[in-house]
């Protein structure tokens, strides 16, 4: 195909709407702020913060930390925290049983950063993998995952978040019917307010690495028979669209008020599909891979550290998420001023 030459155009010099910040800013069609961002966070069980080695500048933090972290992200305006665990590897077991301890670790975070900051929304993980010793998110009998017995341990886990006080239900196990299952057993306690996150749309992907070391689950994939060496019977199929979108349909049926795609940046694609197909709260992780891979070019000063992070989190927002679960979530913050 031969375009005209430009002479042809004379009107049309889309260049003249950049020429100054001030014009910039007054097109600009979607706008990241302090209150799209979910802030990813990990606690342990002892004292004091552990750095993450795989993700530079992220340590998991006491439940002290945590506490006063809750109080942090009031300051800086962002609305609610995602608290994973990293459970110390003797207190594993195949069934995952402390997911369920109402004084486990979970909920003792979840009490004291509500009791820190009661305006801070607080989300958890539903899903077995911190407390299983083979990382995976279900129970497992003879090599597979089983479906139906893992929701009855899902449920058991996330009435005791509920009950500490947890606003937002995020289950990430991708068991089949687990949404309409937390649902009703929220209704059947009186805790018809929870919220319900479901990471609707979630892939089986190699960009959760950091976060096995992150939260301890390193065992993940020995290859025996209990312990199958991917997620891919449960997580989905990097290659697939259509069925992202009845995974979605399914979870909203089943009673789920926001939905999650992860992992998020080779995944803007979903996102867009998601949030333009249903419109309701989509939101996108941008897992710990993701962290990973910035921070590494970042520190190899390969690029930008701070645009990078704004533009990555901003492309969220252009693609119709409306908010991103991210462990940048306080340092953005920062960036944009608050
Ligand atoms: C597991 C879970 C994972 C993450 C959140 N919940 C890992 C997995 O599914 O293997 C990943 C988070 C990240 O990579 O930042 N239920």
């Amino acid at each position: 195909m031969s375009l005209p030459p430009l002479s042809a155009y004379p009107a049309l010099r889309l260049r003249r709407l950049r020429q100054a910040d001030w014009v910039r800013r007054l097109v600009r069609e979607t706008v990241l702020t302090p209150a799209d961002l979910i802030w990813s966070m990990v606690v342990h069980e002892g004292e004091g913060e552990v750095p993450v080695g795989s993700m530079p500048g992220v340590a998991r933090l006491s439940v002290k930390q945590c506490a006063e972290a809750a109080k942090q992200a009031k300051a800086l305006g962002i609305p609610a925290i995602a608290v994973f665990p990293h459970i110390d590897g003797a207190k594993k077991d195949a069934a995952g049983s402390l997911a369920a301890d109402p004084n486990g670790l979970v909920c003792n975070a979840v009490k004291a950063m509500k009791d820190a900051a009661p305006e801070v929304g607080i989300m958890c993980d539903v899903a077995l993998d911190p407390f299983t010793d083979h990382g995976h998110d279900g129970l497992i009998e003879g090599g597979r995952i089983l479906n139906d017995a893992t929701i009855e341990a899902l449920v058991a886990q996330a009435l005791v978040q509920a009950q500490a006080g947890c606003d937002i239900l995020a289950p990430s196990d991708m068991m089949d019917g687990r949404v309409g299952a937390l649902r009703t057993a929220l209704e059947a306690e009186g805790l018809q307010d929870v919220m319900i996150m479901s990471y609707a749309a979630k892939y089986a992907s190699a960009f959760y690495g950091p976060y096995r070391e992150a939260i301890g689950s390193g065992k993940l994939g020995t290859g025996s028979v209990d312990n199958p060496g991917d997620k891919k019977t449960y997580q989905m199929d990097p290659a697939n669209t259509e069925e992202a979108l009845r995974e979605v349909a399914l979870d909203i049926a089943e009673g789920a008020d926001m939905v999650m795609v992860k992992p998020g940046m080779p995944y803007l694609d979903i996102v867009q599909r998601v949030s333009e197909t249903f419109k309701l709260p989509t939101f996108a992780f941008q897992v710990s891979g993701e962290y990973a891979m910035l921070m590494a070019a970042a520190q190899n000063g390969w690029i930008d550290e701070e645009r990078a992070i704004l533009e990555s989190l901003g492309a969220f927002k252009r693609a119709g998420a409306a908010g991103i679960v991210t462990y940048f979530a306080p340092r953005a913050a920062r960036l944009l001023g608050a």
